[in-house]
């Protein structure tokens, strides 16, 4: 499987995405602060990547305190917590992940918990949201694998793969469990602007499991979906609200509006910890401007002449009125999404 992110006694190794799919290499992150930098950095990325990430970010920044007791802690804490909060504003995956952290602190510091025992029942939260998001995958790949077709091209958008869960992946686990089906699936892949998500990492992993593959760039996808070679999408998402609209990377957007357009079904493929009822609509989601150089560089060449006007916004909104369904670990939703999502989470409540 691919190693996306693993615990180890010295802290969490992560696959540096950065680098791929040129050169294998890992980071080490001993140290709360070191885990969010490799968040910022997109060393690590993929909201359910990131949500776990941060699960171990805390639990490194209780098992290096200094302080002594549970009570000397509380207030690092906190200021633990933050830091990862502040890393990326968009995946919901991350406030989802540390809020956890947080009730579970509470419930500890309220029970007279002692320092060891914290630090050991943190970071098997952690481990338990790392085991959670790849069942969660393998369970979304079997419902989504179902709703391919038999054969034929499927595009998506980014990487919504093993490299941005903790294994499997969301959109592509969805793609693999319908190769595992036995289906003849031909992927393509948006090589997806400015970040290359597409071109370096969906290529890379699914080639990896010889899966076959096309990277195509982004402004290719009409003409293949004119031409009949893509007969579904699916993509993976960074925030969904209660109304289905949802945040996913920039150009998702675009593809949607294709998909409709050309009579193509369009899915999103995610876990509920990307569910965000306390989002009303897509316009109240939070999203991420990144660094320029994003844009005017790559490589460390510069693309565009000195002191060009740069938008980077690392993501858009699709609204759900494009989304043929939503599918999740708890089964495959439909629109009025408002009251699929809702009774979704009250079948769930009374498991
Ligand atoms: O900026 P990134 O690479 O973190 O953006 C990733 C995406 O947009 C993914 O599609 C999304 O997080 C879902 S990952 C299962």
């Amino acid at each position: 499987m691919i190693p996306t992110l693993s615990w180890t006694p010295e802290g969490v190794r992560f696959i540096d995405q950065t680098r791929l799919p040129l050169e294998e290499s890992y980071v080490l992150a001993s140290t709360y602060e070191q885990v969010a930098d490799v968040i910022v950095t997109m060393v690590v990325r993929g909201a359910p990547a990131i949500g776990v990430s941060a699960a171990y970010g805390v639990a490194l920044g209780a098992l290096k305190t200094r302080a002594r007791t549970t009570q000397e802690f509380a207030p690092e804490f906190e200021i633990v917590c933050a830091r990862l909060a502040g890393t990326r504003p968009t995946a919901v995956n991350l406030f989802w992940a540390i809020d956890r952290m947080k009730r579970l602190f509470g419930d500890l510091l309220a029970s007279g918990a002692n320092l060891s025992q914290v630090q050991q029942r943190l970071l098997a939260e952690a481990h338990a949201m790392y085991d959670e998001d790849i069942a969660a995958c393998k369970t979304m790949g079997a419902f989504g694998g179902a709703l391919l077709p038999d054969e034929g091209g499927v595009l998506t958008h980014c990487n919504a793969g093993a490299l941005a869960t903790c294994g499997y992946g969301t959109a592509l686990g969805v793609i693999r469990s319908a190769v595992e089906q036995g289906k003849k699936i031909h992927v393509y892949a948006d090589e997806t602007r400015p970040f290359l998500q597409g071109a370096r990492l969906t290529a890379w992993e699914l080639m990896e499991d010889g899966i076959d593959t096309t990277v195509i760039c982004d402004n290719m996808a009409a003409s293949l979906m004119r031409a009949g070679k893509i007969k579904a999408v699916v993509v993976g998402a960074d925030r969904i609200a209660a109304n289905g609209d949802f945040a996913n990377k920039i150009g998702t957007y675009n593809v949607a509006i294709l998909a409709k357009e050309h009579g193509i079904p369009f899915y999103c493929a995610a876990p509920w910890s990307t569910i965000d009822t306390a989002t009303p609509t897509g316009d109240a989601i939070p999203i991420e401007e990144r660094s320029p150089v994003e844009v005017t560089h790559h490589g460390g060449k510069q693309l565009t002449p000195h002191g060009v006007g740069i938008c980077n916004p690392a993501f858009d909104v699709t609204p759900a009125r494009y989304v043929t369904a939503v599918i999740t670990e708890r089964g495959v939703l439909r629109a009025p999404y408002s009251e699929s999502l809702k009774e979704m989470e009250r079948i769930a409540g009374q498991a």
